[in-house]
């Protein structure tokens, strides 16, 4: 069981890192930085555009991911149960037991890169990237990438309309508000997105449980509600993820119950989703950075 387990594992790693390879990831600069006897692990910055930087040997990351991210190979594995010397204990009964059926659905774990218009990465969705209105910055550091999992059924080749828990959040108020969420614009005045309009949505946590998929916007406590004090609609069962290319997509549910283009965008590295961006972009007088999500499971 266990040894099935870890094969499932590896061949995951192994298509994981084939699919970062097809994306040919530039390499963070990594260093090191120690107080006492205690590392940070990394403090990649993305270089300039242009520039590649050469990783360091001696960086420590947290997860399989990360040192996937990093160009890495996986951490060794973990032997769960004791291996004893001597004779092997056979286990009985297993044959006779009742059969046990598997759960059709699996967890999957990951982190979030965020690519920019070229297919370069420019960051990540980290454990503590809301600023203080509760909006979610892309990071470029690749230690503070959060963990998110979503369930999907097994064997699926791509999770649709699912949720994305974060595991790791460390900032105190967004802690409260573990779900990836799309929120409703500040200017907006509606929660409806169409072409030709500049409502906006921008990306933040949301309390659970979440709504399920094709649900209408309604309010739901959230990072930028918490932060603002203004009642804002959200979204949460949004993410679809191709688990073979790990690409991360949104798609909103106006009012009405259509679903609008879901453009995803950076202003100032704050990501924002709307389904005419230039029209966006016009209306608020920002420039705006077309990104794409990536989700890197573990
Ligand atoms: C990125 O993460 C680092 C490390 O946790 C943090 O110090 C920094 O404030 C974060 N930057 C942004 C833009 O969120
Ligand atoms: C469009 O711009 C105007 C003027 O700045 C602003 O008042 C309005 O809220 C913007 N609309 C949206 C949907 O952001
Ligand atoms: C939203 O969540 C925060 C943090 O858990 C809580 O303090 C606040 O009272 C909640 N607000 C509403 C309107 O539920
Ligand atoms: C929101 O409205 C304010 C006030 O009109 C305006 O200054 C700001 O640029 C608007 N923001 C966006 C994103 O449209």
């Amino acid at each position: 069981m266990h040894r099935v387990s870890s094969i499932i594992c590896a061949v995951v790693l192994v298509v994981a890192a084939a699919s970062l390879k097809a994306y040919a990831f530039p390499m963070p600069q990594l260093g090191k930085q120690c107080m006492l006897n205690y590392c940070m692990g990394t403090f990649a910055t993305f270089p300039p555009r242009g520039g590649r930087r050469v990783p360091s040997p001696t960086i420590q990351l947290r997860t399989n991911a990360q040192r996937l991210a990093d160009g890495l190979g996986p951490k060794p594995p973990m032997r769960r149960t004791q291996q004893r010397r001597g004779t092997p204990v056979r286990r009985q009964a297993e044959v006779s037991a009742t059969p046990i059926t598997p759960s059709p659905f699996v967890t999957r774990c990951g982190i979030m890169t965020i690519m920019d218009g070229d297919g370069e990465p420019v960051g990540y969705i980290g454990r503590s990237s809301f600023d203080e209105s509760g909006l979610l910055l892309i990071n470029e550091t690749l230690s503070d990438a959060a963990t998110a999992c979503f369930t999907a059924e097994r064997g699926a080749s791509i999770a649709q309309s699912v949720s994305l828990s974060f595991t790791d959040l460390t900032t105190e108020g967004p802690i409260d508000f573990p779900l990836l969420a799309l929120i409703q614009g500040m200017n907006n005045t509606d929660s409806n997105l169409t072409p030709l309009s500049a409502q906006y949505l921008t990306f933040g946590g949301a309390v659970g449980p979440a709504a399920p998929p094709g649900s209408l916007p309604e309010y739901t406590n959230n990072t930028v509600s918490f932060a603002t004090g203004v009642e804002r609609t959200v979204l949460t069962s949004v993410w679809t993820i191709n688990l073979n290319s790990g690409s991360l997509t949104a798609q909103w549910t106006n009012e009405d119950a259509t679903q609008p283009p879901t453009h995803i965008f950076a202003v100032d590295g704050i990501l924002h989703a709307s389904a005419d961006p230039v029209r966006f972009s016009i209306n608020a007088t920002v420039t705006i950075d077309p990104v794409t999500l990536l989700f890197i499971a573990f």
